[in-house]
């Protein structure tokens, strides 16, 4: 059946190189530049990052592949529910296994909708390092430290201001979502492809020449200590946990985008080293991220562990102490803006894509609904960081008992909602899609394909169900 939500002819990725840059682009953001080292900053540096890779290699590469795969069987389908009934039905099963790509559907829904409110955070840091620039320059010094004349108090402080103004956050979230739906609504080849492929190169750019910058002005040689010594005395069992939900949120697994991307990509390419290509990238800007940032917190004397507040506060303190530190302000805060930008486009348009086959309803409109019902919500995390400050959605649930309203949206979706989309298709297709059509698609043969299908089938669901269970009983670990 090939229902409205078919992708017409014209519109896929032009070339492989144009869905690995938007592919790229749905998993390099906010994950990888805040939670990555601020993660990697609370449990001890090496040994997280460690586990983090061995993650990565055994259970996220192989989770790629089984996305963008099962995107491009569906059949032309363009959204994750319609291509796994499909390749379902063609595997002689039920189609109801498309209950998994529709978790998934709303697991990019909650995500966008706190995303944005984040992102929005960016955005205000990239006008204050705007106003920044814009004054050393006036004032013909362009290669002056950030926020000069300012105590350390007033520039960490600077997070609070925001925080206090509900109006603030609110615009900001809405110029950040107004973006992302002004491209969603130009189409995958003329808005998505086009955003990734100018915005995917500039954020690289950025990315290398400010980890130079670090590596002379700042402390290189510790924090590469701190990244790559591993200190097992400070991976406790809930580390691990959290390596594993962080591969899956960074890598953007269990959230329509992988699947919803695979359904535009051109029956000629080749699956299996694309998947990896993009597993490696995403892994690669990850650990380019944290010998970006450490080297320039460790310089001004900061604390790795100072946790979600390490990009927002520690940072601009840092460049205010260092030369051309206001450039290099904007320089960041434009890199992370570039980057969640190119993630927010995809987590909006796995939804779109089945509101489009779901609704009967043309682009336009299907990106319009979405992102309005997303931001609704995105305002009611704003407003848990003033007016809402007490709220706690889930204080009936432990893990939850003390979480505001965007870390509870965060919580559910990433502990819940994409390890169970995950784990529905590592068994859907380790054990219950068509051998031959998920050889024939995933482009490897013999002793890799084995090796791939044993990951999916085995390796997978087992650790999945853990991070599931640990993830949502801590209890358990003791
Ligand atoms: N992978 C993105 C990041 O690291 C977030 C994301 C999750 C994007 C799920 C799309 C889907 O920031």
């Amino acid at each position: 059946m090939v229902g409205s939500g078919a992708v017409a002819a014209n519109d896929g990725w032009s070339s492989r190189t144009a869905f690995l840059m938007a592919a790229i682009g749905a998993a390099v953001g906010l994950g990888n530049i805040w939670r990555f080292p601020t993660l990697a900053g609370e449990n001890g540096g090496g040994a997280f990052v460690l586990v983090y890779v061995v993650c990565v290699a055994l259970i996220g590469m192989p989770m790629v592949l089984t996305e963008v795969l099962l995107g491009r069987a569906g059949g032309g389908h363009a959204d994750a529910v319609g291509s796994v009934a499909d390749v379902a039905e063609r595997s002689g099963r039920s189609r109801k296994w498309g209950a998994f790509g529709l978790i998934e559907v709303i697991a990019a829904f909650f995500i966008l909708s706190f995303y944005s409110v984040v992102a929005g955070w960016v955005l205000n840091y990239v006008f204050l390092s705007g106003g920044d620039v814009l004054s050393v320059v006036l004032a013909g010094n362009p290669l002056s430290p950030a926020f000069v004349g300012q105590s350390q108090a007033e520039v960490t402080g600077m997070m609070g201001t925001l925080f206090s103004s509900p109006g603030r956050m609110i615009a900001l979230h809405s110029l950040f979502m107004a973006v992302t739906l002004g491209i969603v609504m130009l189409g995958v080849g003329g808005g998505i492809e086009k955003a990734a492929t100018w915005l995917m190169p500039a954020f690289f750019v950025l990315l290398v020449l400010i980890t130079i910058y670090g590596a002379f002005a700042g402390s290189f040689a510790e924090a590469v200590v701190f990244l790559f010594t591993p200190n097992f005395s400070a991976l406790t069992p809930l580390a691990v946990n959290e390596a594993l939900g962080q591969a899956f949120f960074s890598l953007s697994l269990g959230s329509a985008a992988l699947i919803t991307y695979g359904s535009y990509v051109p029956a000629r390419v080749s699956l299996g080293s694309t998947a990896a290509m993009i597993a490696a990238a995403d892994t690669g800007v990850a650990l380019l991220a944290g010998l970006m940032i450490f080297p320039i917190v460790f310089a001004a004397g900061l604390d790795p562990a100072a946790g979600p507040a390490l990009i927002f506060q520690s940072l601009p303190v840092a460049f205010q102490g260092m030369p051309g530190g206001a450039l290099v302000g904007l320089a960041f805060f434009l890199l992370i803006f570039f980057a969640a930008l190119t993630s927010s486009i995809s987590l909006l348009e796995g939804p779109t894509a089945f509101a489009m086959s779901a609704f009967k309803l043309r682009r336009g409109p299907a990106a319009i609904l979405v992102a309005v019902l997303a931001f609704a919500i995105g305002i009611a995390c704003a407003l848990g960081y003033n007016v809402w400050s007490d709220v706690r959605p889930l204080a009936f649930w432990s893990v939850f008992e003390n979480t505001n309203i965007l870390d509870s949206i965060d919580g559910v979706t990433g502990k819940l909602m994409l390890p169970l989309a995950g784990l529905g298709l590592a068994v859907f297709t380790g054990w219950r899609a068509d051998r031959r059509l998920v050889e024939a698609e995933s482009g490897l043969s013999g002793a890799t394909f084995v090796l791939w299908r044993g990951l999916v089938a085995w390796l997978a669901p087992v650790a999945v169900g853990l991070i599931l269970l640990f993830g949502l009983f801590p209890g358990l670990l003791g």
